[in-house]
C-alpha cells in the first residue's frame, strides 16, 4: 500500500469539496486497482467502517477476503463522520421500545455496548493509538422538547439496561438551565486512525484490498468490477445505501444531509464529554433534527469543539428556505451560544445518513439471497452500526449463533406499520412534481465559474456544470436509479437525488448509491450553452 499522490477526480479522496480533521490528520492509502478476473472465499464492497469491520473479523477467522473500493478508503460517510461512540442512541429508547418491545430494547443497548468494547480491544490488541477515550455522554433537552421526552427516557434506558441517571444540571454547558440524562461508559475516538490499525491488519494477513474498484453489476455469487469479475461463496454490500437491489431497502429508509462546525478553544477549556439534544419537535421533517458536540485534540493550544445538526432531507434543503451556509451559521450561533469560549471557526463540512423507519439498521442476509448480506440504514450511529454489522455478518458467514440476528434482520416486517414509513413515502412520491417544476437557470451563462443547477431544455431536465475555469458540463438530471429529478448541492458541489439519496459528483459519476452508474452525459443546443 501506498500513500496517496495520485492526481484525484472528485467524490475520490471524499464525498464533498470541505475536508475534514479526519481526513486531514492521516494518510490515505492507496491500493492497487482491480486488472484481472478474480476469486475468493468473501467479496466485501465498501471501504468505510461497516466494510473494513467485516473484512477484519473474517481475516481473523482465517478466510480469504477481497474487499473493493471505488475510490479512496474512507471516502465515503465514515471520512465525514464526527464519531461519537455510544449507546444513547439517535432514536429515543421509548421509541424503540414501543416499537419493538423491551427484550429488543435491551439486545439494542447490548449491541452498541458490545461495539463500543469491540472498538476499544481491537484498538488496545493491534496497538493502534486513535485517541480512543471513555467519557459519559448528556442528553438535554431541545429548547423546542419538554421534560416528558428525558422523563420517559429515563424509563426507558433502565428497561433497556442501561444505567443512565437525571442531572439537575447539564456538565460543561452552563448556559442549558434545565436537566439532563447521564449515559455513562460512552466512548470517541480517531475514525480513520482506528481503522488504520484494522487496514493494517487485513493487509498484512492474507487479506487484499483493491481502491478505485467499482462494482458494476450483481449475479449470484459474481460482481464485476471495472469490467473484471469477481467470483465470490459471499458477497458483503457494505456501499453505505445498498447497491445490489433497485427497491428492497430504499422504500425503508431516507437520506438526510447533516452539518458540521469544527471551533478552536482553549485546550483543556471544556471537559471531555459528548453533548446531544433532543431535537426538534416542531421540525417538518419526519426524523427530529438534533444538536450533538464533541471534542477532539488539536495541537498543544488548542482543542477543536465539534458541533453538528440543522439536518434536512438530501435535495430538499430548499423546502425549509434555508441554504447551506445558513444552516453552518445556524449551527454556529446555537453553538456559541452555548460554549462560548470558541476562538475561529477552522471547519466545516456535511455529510449524509441514512434513516430507517422503524429505527433500527439493516444487518443480515439480503432478503431472498443466499450469499448476499447487507449493513445499511445506519442513522447517526454507524460508528457502532458499522461494527455491529462487521460483528453480525462475520458470524454469519462463518455459521456462529449471533444474539441480534432476527433484531436487524434486513428482511423483517414491522415496517409498514409505522406512521414514519407512510409520511417518507409520500414526501418521495412528491419528489417525481420536480419534473413539472422550472429549471434553476435558463441557460449556463447564468451560471458563475464553480457552481451548477439544474436547467430546462426541450422538456428535459439537465444538470449543467461549471468550472472554476469556465468550462461547461451538462448531463441527463434524471437519476439512472428510479428516474428522479436531482438537485444541485452548492455546499459539497455535488448532484443529489432527493429520492433515496443517490449521489453525483459536478463530473456526474455516482458516489453514493442506490445508484450504480453515472449521470449520462447530455450534448447542450445552443441557446441554452450560453458560455
Ligand atoms: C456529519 C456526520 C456525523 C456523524 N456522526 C456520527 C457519530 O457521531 N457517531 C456515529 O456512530 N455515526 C455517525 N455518523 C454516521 C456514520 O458516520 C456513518 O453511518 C458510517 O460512517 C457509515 O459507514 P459505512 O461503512 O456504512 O459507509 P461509508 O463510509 O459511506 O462507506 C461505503 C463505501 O462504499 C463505497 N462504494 C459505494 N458504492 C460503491 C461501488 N459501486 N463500488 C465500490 N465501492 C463503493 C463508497 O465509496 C464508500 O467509501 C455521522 C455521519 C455524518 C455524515
Ligand atoms: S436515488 Fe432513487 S431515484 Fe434517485
Amino acid at each position: 500500500m501506498e500513500p496517496t499522490n495520485i492526481s484525484l477526480h472528485p467524490g475520490e479522496k471524499t464525498s464533498g469539496t470541505h475536508s475534514t480533521i479526519w481526513l486531514d490528520t492521516i494518510s490515505q492509502q492507496n491500493f492497487e486497482t482491480l486488472t484481472s478476473d478474480v476469486e475468493t472465499d468473501v467479496l466485501v464492497i465498501g471501504g468505510g467502517i461497516a466494510g473494513i469491520s467485516t473484512a477484519y473479523c473474517l481475516v481473523k477467522a482465517g478466510k480469504k477476503v477481497i474487499l473493493i473500493e471505488d475510490g479512496l478508503l474512507y471516502s465515503g460517510e465514515t471520512g465525514r463522520t464526527t464519531a461519537h461512540i455510544v449507546n444513547a442512541l439517535d432514536d429515543r429508547y421509548s421509541d424503540l421500545i414501543k416499537m419493538h418491545g423491551k427484550e429488543n430494547a435491551r439486545l439494542v443497548a447490548d449491541s452498541h455496548s458490545a461495539a463500543i468494547d469491540f472498538i476499544e480491544r481491537a484498538s488496545r490488541e493491534l496497538q493502534t493509538d486513535c485517541d480512543f477515550t471513555r467519557l459519559n455522554g448528556y442528553l438535554f433537552l431541545h429548547d423546542n422538547d419538554t421534560q416528558k421526552t428525558l422523563d420517559d427516557e429515563l424509563k426507558a434506558t433502565h428497561e433497556a439496561g442501561i444505567q443512565t441517571t437525571m442531572l439537575d444540571h447539564v456538565p460543561g454547558i452552563p448556559a442549558e438551565k434545565g436537566s439532563c440524562l447521564q449515559f455513562p461508559a460512552q466512548a470517541q475516538f480517531h475514525p480513520l486512525k482506528y481503522l488504520n490499525g484494522l487496514v493494517k491488519y487485513i493487509s498484512e494477513n492474507g487479506g487484499t484490498i483493491y481502491t478505485h474498484t467499482h462494482a458494476e453489476s450483481f449475479k449470484e455469487q459474481e460482481v464485476k468490477a471495472n469490467g473484471f469479475s469477481i467470483k465470490a461463496t459471499h458477497i458483503v454490500v457494505a456501499t453505505n445505501s445498498p447497491i445490489n437491489n433497485m427497491l428492497t431497502h430504499h422504500t425503508k429508509q431516507h437520506a438526510y444531509r447533516t452539518y458540521v462546525i469544527g471551533g478552536l478553544v482553549p485546550a483543556g477549556a471544556y471537559q471531555q464529554a459528548l453533548w446531544w439534544d433532543t431535537g426538534d419537535p416542531d421540525t417538518k421533517w419526519v426524523i427530529e433534527p438534533y444538536h450533538y458536540v464533541r471534542l477532539q485534540q488539536y495541537n498543544n493550544r488548542y482543542d477543536l469543539l465539534i458541533a453538528g445538526g440543522e439536518d434536512h432531507k438530501t435535495g430538499q434543503e430548499d423546502d425549509e428556505n434555508l441554504t447551506a451556509e445558513e444552516r453552518y451559521q445556524r449551527l454556529e450561533k446555537w453553538t456559541r451560544q452555548r460554549f462560548d469560549k470558541i476562538k475561529d471557526i477552522t471547519y466545516q463540512w456535511s455529510g449524509q445518513v441514512l434513516e430507517p423507519v422503524d429505527s433500527l439498521a439493516f444487518i443480515g442476509k439480503n432478503p431472498s439471497d443466499e450469499h448476499t448480506y447487507v449493513i445499511t440504514g445506519e442513522s447517526g450511529n454507524g460508528m457502532t452500526y458499522g461494527t455491529i454489522g462487521g460483528m453480525l455478518v462475520s458470524d454469519l458467514i462463518l455459521g456462529n449463533q449471533n444474539p441480534w440476528t432476527n433484531l436487524y434482520d434486513p428482511g423483517r416486517i414491522t415496517l409498514m406499520a409505522t406512521g414514519a414509513f407512510l409520511e417518507e413515502a409520500g414526501n418521495m412520491a412528491l419528489q417525481y412534481g420536480d419534473f413539472l417544476k422550472a429549471g434553476d437557470v435558463k441557460s449556463t451563462g447564468e451560471l458563475a465559474n464553480g457552481t451548477g443547477a439544474i436547467m430546462n431544455e426541450g422538456g428535459h431536465k439537465v444538470a449543467v456544470y461549471k468550472d472554476e475555469q469556465g468550462a461547461v458540463y451538462a448531463y441527463t438530471a434524471v437519476c439512472p436509479h428510479l428516474g428522479c429529478v436531482v438537485q444541485w448541492n452548492h455546499d459539497e458541489k455535488s448532484f443529489d437525488c432527493p429520492c433515496h439519496g443517490s449521489r453525483f459528483t459536478c463530473e456526474g459519476k455516482v458516489i453514493n448509491g442506490p445508484a450504480l452508474s453515472d449521470l449520462a452525459p447530455h450534448h447542450l443546443n445552443h441557446q441554452t450553452d450560453n458560455k
